[in-house]
């Protein structure tokens, strides 16, 4: 791995062993995007597109925007006006209210590792290096840092930017984004990902065309709606083959993915902070930095991109105890009982989990002030002693004697107005001066920007853990914001708001984590509606959707797969009829949906007989036995839901020994043809060995020939082969 500068080309070339990031300084004044892909040593004069070598001056005097329109050039941080009239990576207002920024090269560094960015989440800089190309505008005095880091062992560039406020007059940042990539064509099919509650990431593909296309959030979360990633997938592009360049950003609150096709077919690609209801007052002095994208090369279709998203979080993005090892094997009470249970109904819950296998109990929503429904009592964080006679400290004293975990949901974002905490504070929640306060849930957020809010937060919550000796945490957040403002902002500050929301939110995450090290944190909100790598950086898993039916879930994983890796995906076995779709799958299916992610259960064990408990068991104990290899092992797509009647997927572990393949079919056929199934990712040379039939085949023989799957009897049938090398 290497960044080296070529003062004869005028090139930095971001290199390790696979790929190449390669920047080119116009004049020694503008950095212009040379060539993103499989690794080169060099690209030379003559390769350089004419449009290029037209628009190159040959010395700083003689350079002229008139003759050489940054319009039509590809560059690493265009400014709108400047030349240039596409939408631009930055843009700023300066006091007169003009808003021209000629940012022009002022210097370099190159740097082992890569710097911490304040506030924010980020990737670790272990095994990496950081390029820093600073540009400066003359006249106001604002500079820009931009990051890029490479990786020796991961196929990802990693960028931000940091903007520095160097004149004496103050300036507003309007937007900036993270990272900007000019692709000289586009031809490209544009990936993304939306949805809705229940139904999150969805996967969804078109063709650019001229114009502006991406996807966006403006709810103050990443969002179910939509996710801060996208894709741009070269032509015939498909699982295993052709060139792909994926974009996510690390960051949960709201953002922006767009591509702009424009006059000369060129694609200009940006991701980060959503632009509209975002500014920032930069004083004198004072410094901005954006969040961190991740830019992800792979020639190797999108189960490449994938596994290199997936190493990224499993190597630089998770932290603490439960990153890189196994996760107790859980069960909720929320679709077993909702609001409706006692300390006696939990008890004998736990009990019933117990014997099925399972770890660690969960307890959700409806523990504290009088919340019997969703209308009352968040911020109110004292335990329900109507329901909990002897608080969570009595019923986690009862659940760690049966020799089990003891988990709490809380959702520390949030007020209720009818709670004591809004009684005493409704200075506190997000509101527009006197406009009417906007409740979703019957709910209204807290002003994480403010200081005494985290304060506030940050003691009643650590309070209930200790209360509570807690083992897990679940973190949820179930509305979005509305009716934006802050009593403490001015009023020139109050569209600073979304970000400093989550910088605060980081803080109270960060504060809260650091004090409980041990403690598994799970990310939630409404189901999956903060799925972001800024969350995944702080707590290790996520819940995927509230939608446990496996039917869908074959469809929500398969797409949340595109980025996360299985140890990110919460995932639950639960009743049938399906309490979202009133669907009913059978158990193995259900539970072999759930070991695409971290395995859990959700469902009234008390109402099911002895042998479908004895079944579960044996489910736990199957899922106990290959943890690792569900968890960790290099994941394949190899059916997709959203094309037929199957979705499967495999994993394999890091020397290629083992194997673990599930195949789902939708709706029984008659009379169906065979399907066989090519597997991915085995050795060719080696003889495996299907643990349950004892049949022996080989590594090539299964990637190539491929094996037959059992006739679809019924609808949502499964099937899953162990694989072991000999
Ligand atoms: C939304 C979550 O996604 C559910 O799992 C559950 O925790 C409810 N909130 C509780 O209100």
């Amino acid at each position: 791995m290497s960044i080296i500068y070529d003062s004869q080309t005028k090139c930095f070339n971001l290199s390790n062993d696979r790929i190449s990031y390669v920047i080119r300084m116009a004049a020694d004044l503008y950095p212009l995007h040379l060539y993103w892909g499989k690794r080169v040593r060099r690209i030379s004069d003559k390769m350089v597109s004419r449009r290029m070598q037209d628009g190159y001056p040959q010395s700083d005097e003689k350079f002229s925007l008139h003759e050489t329109p940054l319009d039509h050039l590809p560059q690493e941080c265009p400014t709108y006006g400047v030349g240039d009239l596409r939408e631009g990576m930055l843009h700023v207002i300066h006091q007169d209210g003009t808003h021209a920024l000629d940012l022009r090269y002022a210097s370099h560094e190159i740097i082992e590792g890569k710097p911490e960015l304040p506030g924010l989440p980020s990737a670790r800089g272990d095994k990496a290096q950081t390029l820093i190309l600073t540009l400066a505008d003359a006249l106001s005095g604002i500079r820009v840092k931009l990051y890029y880091t490479i990786y020796e062992d991961l196929d990802v560039i990693a960028r931000s930017a940091l903007i520095e406020n160097g004149g004496d007059a103050p300036a507003v940042i309007d937007r900036a984004y993270s990272a900007c990539v000019d692709f000289e064509y586009s031809d490209y099919t544009l990936m993304t990902m939306s949805g809705a509650w229940a139904r999150e990431r969805q996967l969804y593909t078109r063709k650019i065309a001229p114009g502006e296309q991406g996807v966006s959030s403006a709810r103050g979360a990443s969002s179910v709606q939509t996710s801060p990633f996208m894709a741009l997938l070269a032509s015939n592009t498909n699982e295993d083959a052709g060139d792909v360049y994926g974009f996510a950003l690390c960051y949960s609150g709201g953002f922006k993915a767009t591509v702009e096709v424009d006059q000369n077919w060129s694609a200009r690609a940006m991701i980060g902070i959503q632009p509209f209801n975002f500014n920032w007052t930069l004083e004198p002095g004072a410094s901005f930095q954006t969040p961190e994208a991740y830019l992800c090369y792979s020639p190797d279709g999108l189960n490449g991109m994938s596994q290199n998203f997936h190493k990224l979080v499993h190597r630089r993005i998770t932290t603490g105890k439960y990153a890189g090892s196994k996760r107790p094997i859980l069960i909720n009470n929320w679709e077993a009982t909702y609001f409706n249970f006692n300390e006696e109904k939990l008890v004998a819950l736990a009990a019933r989990a117990k014997k099925a296998g399972i770890d660690l109990f969960v307890l959700d929503d409806g523990w504290f002030g009088h919340r019997d429904a969703d209308n009352s009592s968040l911020g109110d964080w004292f335990d329900d002693k109507r329901k909990l006679p002897n608080g969570i400290a009595g019923l986690s004293e009862k659940i760690h004697a049966l020799g089990m975990k003891f988990g709490l949901w809380v959702e520390p974002e949030m007020i209720s107005p009818d709670s004591e905490l809004y009684r005493a504070h409704p200075d506190w929640c997000i509101h527009a001066g006197e406009y009417i306060r906007v409740e979703s849930r019957h709910q209204l957020t807290l002003d994480m920007s403010r200081q005494d809010v985290q304060d506030y937060v940050v003691e009643a919550i650590t309070a209930a853990m200790k209360r509570g000796n807690v083992d897990y945490v679940k973190w949820d957040m179930n509305r979005f914001i509305t009716m934006w403002g802050s009593e403490q902002l001015p009023a020139q500050r109050q569209q600073e708001l979304g970000h400093r929301y989550i910088l605060g939110l980081y803080s109270v995450m960060r504060r809260i984590i650091e004090k409980y090290p041990d403690v598994l944190f799970e990310s939630c909100a409404g189901g999956g509606g903060r799925y972001d790598l800024g969350m995944m950086c702080l707590m290790p898993q996520a819940w995927t959707t509230d939608d446990t039916d496996a039917h869908m879930r074959c469809r929500i994983q398969y797409s949340t797969s595109m980025v996360f890796p299985q140890s990110c995906m919460g995932a639950h076995v639960s009743a049938v009829p399906n309490h979202q779709t009133g669907r009913s799958t059978p158990l193995a299916t259900r539970a072999a949906v759930a070991m695409g992610g971290t395995y859990g259960y959700e469902l009234n064990l008390l109402e099911l007989p002895d042998e479908e408990i004895e079944e579960i068991a044996k489910l736990t104990d199957k899922v106990r036995g290959m943890q690792e290899l569900l968890l960790y092992g290099t994941f394949f797509r190899l059916k997709s839901p959203y094309e037929g009647n199957q979705t499967a997927w495999m994993c394999v572990s890091e020397d290629k020994k083992e194997a673990i393949v599930t195949h789902v079919f939708t709706l029984g056929q008659p009379n169906p043809k065979d399907v066989r199934l090519t597997l991915r990712g085995l050795d060719p040379e080696l003889d495996y060995q299907d643990v349950e039939t004892g049949a022996i085949y080989g590594g090539d023989e299964l990637m190539l020939h491929g094996i037959i799957v059992k006739k679809p009897w019924g609808d949502y049938c499964s099937e899953q082969f162990h694989l072991k090398a000999l």
